[in-house]
């Protein structure tokens, strides 16, 4: 008996010290897989579609790259945090290579099946979660072949191992015409429209994902895009449309209450909501202090109060008989707004390193740690 005590002890002790190392331990995310819209897409809508012009890609690519912006995105980031390379666009088929994942997103991507063509992407969220149950189920019997598919597909345990990235919503709020309804009708549609992503995620998580990185939507209403039609009294201190980001934050709120139900109904699972919206809504308050000026100004656009006409950034249109093609301002590094929808890659950078850490996310642990519950 002498014998057994110190014996349990010492067996005590050594795991009071091991426990601690194992928590804090990064989980070496082999793959990521994400599904959104074009603040993570990079390269799907343009690889189906038409490719972007010029002067998108021009700070880090040098050529466009299929992102919306001068050069990357948060994903982008992402990514290479983790070591691993840019997640490659599901459905750009030139040079595919999923090894470490694939990006389901595409610009002008709904939660809900889009209403109207016009302006929406056809990839809305719940083709894309069929598309990811195509590249999980279908790539396992070509990895398993010889050739070269070992090199450019998953390996199994990589999808249970993997990271699944969210950031999509705000083409949802855009196409609602929410402007014009009441709270009754909002509060339903924004039900419905959570319901459809709640049914995606456990949709990922039956084919076995375990790890859940969700950004929730942006300060909408401080975007080229949707500023011009407001008056003064509908802008806030910082300049952005009250009306747009009220409607932000509704969702957002909505959101949060998804993921928690998430967290009960799918216990196995770890889900880190990650604020995006504060992160990004500091850097407009505060653009100078952070380096960067004209916040609600596109850096890619001809003429307006916001430099935003409707034409995105490398079109061509004609004013009086010239042709005029929408250019980048002088210096991209400088600017928050790219043109007029989407974020610099200075920006976007910013706003990666505030939320790496944990600082912006419920539960607060770095995007290393998301695996942990
Ligand atoms: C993938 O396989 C699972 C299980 O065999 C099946 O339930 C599911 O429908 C398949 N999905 C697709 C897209 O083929
Ligand atoms: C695909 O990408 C991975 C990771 O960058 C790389 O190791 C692999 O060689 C690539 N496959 C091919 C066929 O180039
Ligand atoms: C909201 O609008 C709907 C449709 O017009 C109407 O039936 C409902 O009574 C309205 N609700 C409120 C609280 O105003
Ligand atoms: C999300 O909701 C939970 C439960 O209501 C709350 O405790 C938490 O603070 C919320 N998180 C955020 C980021 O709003
Ligand atoms: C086009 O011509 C009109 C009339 O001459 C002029 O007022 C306007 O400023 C011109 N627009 C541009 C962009 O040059």
């Amino acid at each position: 008996m002498g014998v057994v005590i110190p014996l349990s002890l010492s067996f005590l002790i050594l795991l009071t010290v091991s426990s601690p190392s194992l928590a804090s331990k990064d989980c070496d995310f082999p793959a990521i897989f994400n599904l959104g819209d074009s603040n993570s897409d990079t390269g799907g809508l343009s690889a189906a579609f038409n490719s972007l012009l010029w002067p998108n890609g021009i700070t880090y690519f040098h050529k466009p790259a299929g992102r919306y912006s001068d050069g990357r995105l948060i994903i982008d980031f992402i990514a290479n945090s983790l070591g691993l390379p840019f997640i490659h666009p599901y459905l750009d088929s030139i040079r595919a290579n999923f090894s470490h994942g694939a990006n389901f997103a595409t610009a002008g991507s709904t939660i809900r099946r889009p209403q109207s063509q016009s302006g929406y992407s056809p990839f809305s969220l719940d083709i894309q979660s069929r598309q990811f149950n195509q590249l999980k189920n279908r790539s396992q019997s070509a990895y398993n072949q010889e050739g070269v598919f070992k090199e450019l597909l998953p390996k199994e345990d990589y999808f249970s191992r993997a990271l699944y990235t969210f950031d999509i919503g705000q083409n949802d709020l855009t196409a609602g015409g929410y402007l014009n309804l009441n709270a009754t009708q909002i509060s339903a549609d924004l039900t419905d429209i959570l319901n459809k992503f709640t049914a995606v995620v456990k949709d990922v998580y039956e084919q076995g994902g375990r790890s859940f990185w969700i950004h929730n939507t942006g300060p909408l209403g401080c975007l080229a895009y949707v500023l011009d039609p407001f008056t003064k009294e509908q802008l806030d201190q910082v300049g952005c449309a009250i009306p747009w980001n009220e409607l932000a934050q509704d969702f957002n709120k909505r959101l949060n209450q998804t993921v928690v139900q998430l967290r009960k109904d799918l216990p196995l699972a770890a889900f880190t909501y990650v604020d995006v919206y504060s992160a990004k809504y500091n850097l407009f308050k505060q653009p100078e202090k952070y380096g960067f000026d004209h916040p609600l100004l596109a850096c890619c656009g001809t003429g307006g109060k916001y430099n935003y006409n409707g034409i995105l950034c490398g079109n061509s249109f004609v004013v009086n008989g010239t042709e005029t093609t929408v250019g980048a301002c002088k210096d991209p590094s400088a600017r928050i707004n790219w043109d007029g929808v989407h974020y610099t890659e200075a920006a976007n950078e910013w706003i990666f390193k505030q939320i790496v850490d944990g600082a912006f996310s419920d539960p607060p642990i770095p995007l290393g740690k998301a695996c942990q519950k």
